[in-house]
């Protein structure tokens, strides 16, 4: 059984996420979603919130499931007895920190390879952080967050 971890913030997830997710489905046989609980800045959603909304964007892709960790992250995939760590590349300026990220993996746990997946175009723009500062100044962020998700961003900043 071949178990890949997706590890982020989902501070909400974007459709970019759960892109990845639906892809990373396809090549493993069990995707765990693992949101960080490590967050340095206060969260629009709480752990709790963000698994919640994630596990409903998720439903129906069978093998996947989602959980949360704090501490180190291949702790985590380890302990899952994972063998990838899966994360998504939108541009040239994600590589750089997540290049450092997976060689100081791989130096902790040889056995856990990360894996990159390209964005898919329509979604390389995206990001939560965005997202929120977008809704949070009025604009539409309709398509670029599952629907339960943009629903809750605008209850939040009603
Ligand atoms: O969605 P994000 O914020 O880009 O996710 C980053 C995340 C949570 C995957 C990354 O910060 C992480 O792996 N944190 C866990 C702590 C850890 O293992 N740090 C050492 C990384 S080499």
């Amino acid at each position: 059984m071949r178990i890949a971890v997706c590890p982020g913030s989902f501070d909400p997830a974007t459709n970019g996420h759960i892109d990845i997710i639906e892809r990373s489905a396809l090549l493993f046989d069990r995707v765990i979603v693992a949101v960080s609980n490590n967050l340095s800045k206060q969260p629009m959603f709480s752990i709790e919130e963000r698994m919640a909304l994630l596990s409903k964007a998720c439903e129906d892709i069978p093998n996947v499931e989602v959980d949360s960790f704090s501490g180190l992250l291949i702790d985590f995939a380890k302990q899952k007895k994972a063998t990838a760590i899966i994360k998504g590349l939108r541009a040239v300026s994600d590589f750089e920190y997540e290049l450092q990220m997976a060689l100081m993996n791989r130096k902790l746990q040889p056995d856990i390879e990360t894996v990159f997946m390209m964005t898919n175009s329509k979604y390389s723009y995206l990001s939560s952080s965005l997202v929120k500062e977008v809704a949070r100044l009025g604009g539409c962020i309709k398509g670029l967050v599952p629907e339960p998700i943009e629903e809750e961003i605008l209850k939040r900043l009603r």
